[in-house]
This record gives C-alpha cells, sequence and structure tokens, in this order.
C-alpha cells in the first residue's frame, strides 16, 4: 500500500558511472525503507539504464523509486562513448555545469508545485561534486541538503585540507613547487594532519593530471564544489568505520552528522537478502556479459590475475602494449575487462598466443562476481574506490596501477596502511609488471590473502544487521524521515 505522507528524495549524481552506482545503491535501500525517492540522471545516462533494465519489473519491485532525467549541459550530438576521460573535461566546465543546474532547479520546482502523487521533496542526496548546483536550492527551498562523497574517507579528508589550502592562497605556491619539486622530492611526505608519512607528494589527488590543457578549470571546479559541500550539515561515505576510522572521526568535527555506510553493495545484499526475494543489481549503464563467468568456471582456484582500469582512464597504446606484454610473461591466466576498439589490429604474434592460451578479453563483466569468483586470485586495478571496496570485500589481493584523481590515496592505503596490496607507482613497464603480478599471484600471495581476509571480515561484520554501517544506514533513514515537509 503506498503511503503518500513519505518523506521524498531528490537524488542526483555526478554523471559518471562509478559515482552513478553508489548512489543508485542507496536510492534503492532508502526506497525499500518506505521513502519516496526520485533519482535524477542525465538523459544519455538514463537512455542507457532503459536500454538494459526492465522498467516494468523494476517499477514493480521498486514502487517507491522514480526517475527524472536532465540535461548533461553537452550538446545533444556531442560524443559520450568510450572511456569518461574523453568528454569529462566538458561535463565539468562552467557553460554545462550551469544548464545542468538549471533544469535541475525546474525539476524541483515542478516536483514542488504538482506531484500529486507525492509530496514535494523534503531533502536531497547530491554527489559532493554537485555541491554548489543543490547548495543554493536547498537553502533557497529550505530543505536538508547531504552530499554523498564517493570517495573514501581519506581521500575526502585530503581534499577538503587542499581546498582550503587552496582558498587560503597557500596551496597555490606549494602547489606550484609540488610540481615544481616533483622531479626531486615528489617521495616527500605531505603533511597532512593525521595522515603521518602515509602520503607523498605524489599521492595528492591530482587536480592537474586529469586534463592538463585546462588545469586550472579542473582544479577550480573540485576546490568549489569542495568548499561547498563543507558548508552541509551531514555526509555520507561509502566506507566503513573499522576500516577508516580515526579520519571518520575527524570529518565529524567537520560535519555534525557523518553516515559511513559502506560497502554499499554488501549493505544492499544484507538488507535485500534479509528482507526480500528482490535481486535487482546495479542499475548498470552497459549490458552485462556472462561469458566471463563461464571462462573463469574453467579456471583453477585462486590461479586468475582480473584486470580493469575503470571507466575513466584510457590507456595509451605504449602503456597497453607494456601491461599485456608483462601478463602474457607472468604466465598466469588473465580476464581483461578492455573495450574491442583498444586492442590494436596487427598484434606481436608471442601476445596472441600467450591470450590465447592464458587470457580472457572482453569488454565488460558483472564485476562484484568476478571478484568474488574462486578462480580469481589477485586484481590488477586502477584503485578506483568502488574497484577498491569491491576488492576489499572479497578479501583478494591488489596490485594498483593509480592515475588521477583519488585513485593515488587509496592505492597507498591499500598498500600502506592496509597491506593487502601492492602499488605499481605510475610504472608499467613491461618486466616490471611481470615481476610484479608473479609477486602478488604467487611470492607474496600468503600474506597478502591473510591480511586481506581479515580485513574482508571487517567490512562484512560492519554490513550485518547491528554492525556499524548498517546502524549508521537506520539513522539516516531516520534522519530523513523526521525531515517531512
Ligand atoms: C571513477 C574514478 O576513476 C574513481 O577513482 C572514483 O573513485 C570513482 O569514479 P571508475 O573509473 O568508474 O571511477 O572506477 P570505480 O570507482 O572502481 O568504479 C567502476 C565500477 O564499474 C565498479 O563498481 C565496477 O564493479 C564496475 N565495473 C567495471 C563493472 O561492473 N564491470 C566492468 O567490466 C568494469
Amino acid at each position: 500500500m503506498e503511503n503518500s505522507d513519505a518523506p521524498h528524495i531528490l537524488v542526483l549524481p555526478l554523471p559518471a558511472e562509478g559515482h552513478i552506482k553508489p548512489m543508485f545503491n542507496l536510492s534503492k535501500l532508502l526506497s525499500h525503507r518506505g521513502h519516496k525517492v526520485t533519482f535524477v540522471n542525465t538523459h544519455h545516462n538514463h537512455n542507457c539504464f532503459l536500454q538494459f533494465t526492465d522498467i516494468a519489473s523494476f517499477q514493480t519491485q521498486f514502487p517507491n523509486l522514480h526517475f527524472a532525467s536532465i540535461t548533461d549541459g553537452l550538446p545533444q550530438n556531442h560524443p559520450r562513448n568510450g572511456a569518461l576521460m574523453n568528454y569529462y573535461p566538458m561535463l565539468i566546465s562552467r557553460g554545462p555545469r550551469s544548464l545542468l543546474a538549471k533544469e535541475f532547479r525546474e525539476l524541483f520546482l515542478r516536483l514542488v508545485e504538482k506531484n500529486e502523487q507525492w509530496q514535494p521533496p523534503s531533502c536531497i542526496i547530491a554527489d559532493g561534486l554537485m555541491s554548489t548546483i543543490v547548495m543554493g536550492i536547498a537553502q533557497e527551498f529550505g530543505v536538508p541538503w547531504i552530499p554523498f562523497r564517493t570517495y573514501s574517507a581519506t581521500c575526502t579528508w585530503v581534499t577538503i585540507h587542499m581546498s582550503k589550502l587552496f582558498q587560503e592562497g597557500t596551496l597555490l605556491q606549494n602547489n606550484q613547487e609540488i610540481e615544481y619539486i616533483s622531479e626531486n622530492m615528489k617521495n616527500s611526505s605531505t603533511n597532512i594532519p593525521g595522515l603521518g608519512n602515509l602520503l607523498r607528494n605524489c599521492d595528492l589527488p591530482s587536480y592537474s593530471t586529469i586534463l592538463m590543457a585546462n588545469e586550472s578549470i579542473n582544479r577550480d571546479f573540485y576546490i568549489q564544489e569542495t568548499l561547498a559541500m563543507i558548508q552541509a550539515s551531514g555526509l555520507i561515505l561509502n566506507t566503513f568505520e573499522e576500516l577508516e576510522f580515526s579520519i571518520i572521526t575527524k570529518l565529524a568535527a567537520i560535519f555534525p552528522k557523518v553516515y559511513s555506510i559502506g560497502p554499499l553493495h554488501t549493505l544492499y545484499n544484507t538488507i535485500f537478502t534479509t528482507n526480500s526475494s528482490s535481486t535487482h543489481k546495479d542499475g548498470s549503464l552497459r549490458r552485462e556479459d556472462k561469458s566471463s563467468i563461464t571462462w573463469l568456471d574453467h579456471q583453477k582456484e585462486k590461479s586468475v590475475l582480473y584486470v580493469s582500469f575503470g571507466t575513466v582512464v584510457k590507456l595509451s597504446l605504449e602503456q597497453l602494449l607494456e601491461f599485456w606484454h608483462g601478463l602474457v610473461n607472468s604466465l598466469k591466466p588473465f580476464l581483461w575487462v578492455i573495450q574491442n576498439d583498444l586492442i590494436p589490429k596487427n598484434l606481436p604474434i608471442e601476445l596472441e598466443i600467450g591470450t590465447k592460451e592464458r587470457g580472457f578479453m572482453i569488454d565488460w563483466v558483472p564485476q562484484e562476481e568476478v571478484l568474488a569468483h574462486p578462480a580469481v586470485g589477485g586484481f590488477l586495478t586502477h584503485s578506483g574506490w568502488n574497484s577498491t571496496l569491491e576488492c576489499i570485500i572479497e578479501g583478494k589481493p591488489m596490485l594498483c596501477w593509480p592515475s588521477i584523481a583519488d585513485q593515488p590515496v587509496n592505492s597507498r592505503c591499500v598498500s600502506e596502511q592496509w597491506k593487502i596490496g601492492l602499488n605499481m607507482n605510475g610504472t608499467c613497464d613491461r618486466f616490471i609488471v611481470q615481476k610484479m603480478v608473479k609477486d602478488i599471484m604467487e611470492n607474496q600471495m600468503k600474506e597478502f590473502m591473510k591480511s586481506a581476509k581479515e580485513i574482508a571480515k571487517k567490512a562484512h561484520d560492519s554490513t550485518k544487521e547491528n554492525g556499524p554501517s548498517y546502524h549508521n544506514f537506520e539513522n539516516l533513514v531516520k534522519y530523513i524521515g523526521l525531515r517531512k515537509v
């Protein structure tokens, strides 16, 4: 029976897959708890979602979750295929962002003015990187807004710290210095409070490397969004207390409420396995191909290295070939997510033979299922936060090749703090790849597996009923419930 009095939440992700997925999981969980949710995708992402989703069956399972779509601000015929890196710079530039903001405000007004079925929105949950867009609307209409920062607590803390220094003008100088001294001093440790020697200058979230030509647009974007985000009265994080306790405590001094509710995909499994028969998974924007699972079924236990560099990063041809040679020469079986059009036509014969014998390359897999598969023994990853959490929960070691944004911070935590993997520190020379694959899959596998299993248990425990993440989620549900208009 529909409860038309239930609170209505408007959810706005950053239009990027790695951000949409956790926000969509959260939306399904909130709607399952009886709240009404309008999930706002861009037209392009919404169309992709519709292509791969049986919407009628979805609405039967989630009657409290509706969809709305708005522009991403780019011209209709702007190419949006391939790695997000191809068009992300445009997405975050001022023109497209203001068009998106305008349409989001119009949508909000429409929902306030005439929504016969549901109450007007009483809360907005937006990606931390959409903070400048929602902050004004939340203030204007007197509704609370809670940012969901889809990075780790550590990286969130680092970006807040860096943004404040930028605002004060201190880091502007230091940043030039960082770039200037990077040749000599990139390995010296930063003095970000609370992190000891964990991060070196070269591990700081790269405001510049994502987009060299428009460095200042990119940097300004992150700073403005972060400085707006810290004005919110709460923060949602996809992490768990046992993993990042001291940093979560520090964030709690900035945000009166910090809801650490991760790993969200595991919390999702806990709640849906316990309370209903619903199995609807991630709302992927791409077609799921199960052939990778069939291939894994024929491999020996813990023998396969799973390889994926996520949805944003694009390897150069040179990097791709170095990785490929290293993988083939390691003599370990590998499952590699790679877009077909990146694979060169004329391959060196040794790669063709080695891949035929031990490799499987495919453009998209059900990653959570792959990581959970008994045949997978390790993960060569770009250290995106979702991938890191998905691997943590499966208790498998990581070989990290981070390149942009939060990835170097995540990778440093994996190798230096949690000790569940190795950091390639930017190199992808074929001999180093070969050696490090052997280290992860053979020489050091036992010790990494041991620490990975310990952290995996903590991750599972935190999402069990009465675990900290479960408890924080219930608190979030309650908080929103009290904010009915
Ligand atoms: C981006 C940034 O790269 C990352 O640093 C940030 O933390 C989030 O946004 P992305 O490159 O998409 O993320 O990486 P990641 O966060 O790991 O997310 C990728 C998601 O795609 C994962 O949830 C993974 O399960 C999924 N995926 C990837 C698949 O389902 N199938 C695949 O074949 C590859």
